[in-house]
């Protein structure tokens, strides 16, 4: 059975104080909650303070981004090396770092490796835009995502995938649960087909893409989906915990 996970993508919100005072509020009825893994992932310059807050809990963190040097001349770049006393999980590839900063499947596949170099856990975002997804590409573009950057050792590191369409992202229409159910079940059955089944079979796949506390359950209850890669709802507290509590009851549900 895989543990479903719920992660918060904070995106470039929020200063040290609202991030200090957006975890203070959650950080006890999200702590918990068991059987979901729970991830919040702030910018990176609050990851310190939010550390501190969370320390002790269940809670985990997460970068949402870094380079793929540990060190050295790369002025305003954050390395591996620095998060990795502080994060557990970071966001790479997410589609606005393809879009807005020309990040590329090779660019993508550096910085895994620098992630797992320093035992980071790899959320690899993968998703066709709307363009793609009208012209009927979209197993066609997650195909290519995938075989840019996959290998086993990236799966047996515990990497987890988050399938967002662009289109979904930000814009409050998110997929139906049976379109992301099918796109994720081709997804698993992509990696089977190279990795095994049994690497398929463990490994965690996100949905993301306008996620709210109203449509979480339609997700989740879907078989192929393990969770859900949250950005705007991530920011409001109650939608937050609401979300992850819904996993951890159909989950519960599911598996009893
Ligand atoms: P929204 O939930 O705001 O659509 O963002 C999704 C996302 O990009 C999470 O990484």
């Amino acid at each position: 059975m895989r543990i479903p996970m719920i992660a918060g993508n904070w995106k470039m919100n929020t200063t040290i104080n609202e991030a200090i005072q957006l975890v203070s509020e959650i950080r006890w009825k999200l702590g918990a909650i068991d059987n979901v893994d729970k991830v919040i992932c702030p910018p990176f310059i609050s990851l310190a303070a939010v550390s501190e807050l969370i320390k002790g809990s269940s809670i985990k963190l997460g970068a949402q981004n870094l380079y793929f040097e540990d060190n050295g001349a790369y002025t305003g770049e954050i390395s591996p090396l620095m998060l990795a006393d502080l994060c557990e999980l970071v966001i790479i590839g997410h589609s606005e770092r393809r879009q807005y900063f020309n990040e590329t499947g090779e660019i993508i596949d550096k910085k895994i490796q620098a992630a797992l170099r320093f035992g980071l856990k790899p959320i690899l975002c993968i998703g066709e835009n709307s363009d793609e997804n009208e012209a009927g590409k979209t197993e066609e573009v997650i195909t290519n995502q995938l075989m840019a950057s996959s290998t086993r050792v990236y799966y047996l590191s515990g990497l987890v995938i988050a399938y967002e369409p662009v289109w979904a992202i930000g814009t409050g229409r998110a997929a139906t649960g049976k379109q992301a159910n099918e796109t994720i079940g081709f997804i698993r059955h992509t990696i089977s087909q190279k990795e095994g089944k049994r690497i398929a079979q463990d490994l965690r796949i996100l949905y993301g893409g306008s996620v709210t506390a109203a449509n979480a359950a339609e997700f989740i209850n879907q078989p192929e989906i393990d969770g859900a890669l949250v950005g705007g709802a991530s920011l409001k507290p109650a939608e937050f915990l609401s979300i992850v509590k819904q996993t951890a009851e159909i989950r519960g549900r599911l598996s009893g």
